[in-house]
């Protein structure tokens, strides 16, 4: 079964093939430069960016998997969520191949693409208890079946990522910081700063919105002051506060729901120390199949996509 997918939800346009499973292609044409000096994603210049990628990167995607168009059996693209001029213009492209070599198209979810992201190259045990962490999202979701997804806790504010990239800003890192704080915490003292727990209350939802204001509170406290701003320090300790309560929390999940297989999806899945907290995490209750997705599956890419077809369809 092959399957051709469309990822075009944000900054990134991807397109994917693969073939029972396995990753034939999955190019991604990438925006970051052209909205780094707005220091974030523009909506209008993201969906104008889409429109020029569409034609290389389609006929790479054909030639790095030696295939011709009218192989494909399934058409698959990310309907929701995202930005919707940057959604229109996948979904116009996955219907018009569709059309053109008259097979069925599938419209999917973007998270539920994430979580299937770590599925590349792994088994799924069910239940699985996936840890979604992205510039959009911070969500616990239970997956029955690759037909049957619960959300058991999600953002009330802030996204993770969001927070990380906000935090990032006001220390002067180029969009998306994300990556930069994980790399600066690495060499900083987690305990330098004793930064908000957000919403440490027991429940599965998470609130970061507290936490980079107090973070961004104390960078300026410390520039009115004109002392000096130990990023390295700051860094670590924002890193620990936001990592730290995904701990938690999940550790309350795993006790609640028993799940067979323990991920993490999304952008912030790339993160050094939230790959650190899944690997304890899944040692500490004896979770033998936990996964921790490969790098270029992380971050927005058509294959997690594809993939999440080929189990629904399977
Ligand atoms: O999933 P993604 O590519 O796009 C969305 O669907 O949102 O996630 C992008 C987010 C950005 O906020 C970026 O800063 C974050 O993932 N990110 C990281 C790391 N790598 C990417 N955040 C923390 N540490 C990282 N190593
Ligand atoms: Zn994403």
């Amino acid at each position: 079964m092959k399957i051709l997918a469309i990822e075009s939800s944000c900054d990134e346009f991807s397109i994917s093939i693969i073939d029972n499973g396995k990753v034939l292609t999955n190019i991604i044409s990438s925006q970051i430069k052209q909205h780094e000096a707005f220091g974030g994603v523009v909506p209008e210049l993201a969906a104008r960016l889409h429109l020029e990628s569409i034609d290389y990167t389609l006929l790479a995607a054909l030639k790095e998997s030696k295939l011709d168009i009218n192989e494909i059996d399934y058409i698959a693209y990310t309907e929701r969520p995202g930005l919707i001029g940057s959604l229109i213009i996948g979904k116009l492209v996955g219907e018009s191949i569709a059309e053109y070599i008259n097979k069925p198209l599938v419209a999917l979810d973007h998270i539920e693409g994430h979580i299937f992201g770590a599925n590349i190259n792994n088994e799924f045990e069910y239940p699985v208890l996936a840890m979604v962490v992205s510039g959009g999202h911070t969500q616990i979701e239970m997956v029955y079946s690759p037909n049957d997804f619960e959300v058991i806790g999600a953002t009330v504010d802030d996204a993770i990522g969001e927070c990380y990239d906000k935090v990032a800003r006001v220390l002067g890192f180029k969009y998306p910081g994300g990556p930069l704080i994980d790399k600066h915490a690495l060499v900083g003292n987690k305990n330098a700063f004793n930064f908000t727990q957000p919403k440490n209350d027991g429940s599965y939802d998470f609130s970061y919105s507290g936490l980079k204001t107090n973070v961004i509170n104390t960078i300026h406290n410390l520039k009115q002051n004109y002392k000096e701003i130990p990023i390295n320090d700051i860094c670590a300790s924002f890193q620990f506060a936001a990592t730290n309560i995904i701990e938690k929390k999940l550790q309350k999940a795993i006790e609640e729901f028993k799940p067979k297989t323990l991920t993490i999806a999304g952008g912030v899945s790339a993160n050094s120390e939230l790959r650190e907290v899944i690997k304890l995490l899944g040692k500490k209750n004896n979770i033998k199949n936990t996964i921790i997705p490969e790098f270029q599956y992380c971050t927005d890419n058509a294959a997690m996509i594809a993939k999440l077809a080929y189990e629904k369809l399977k």
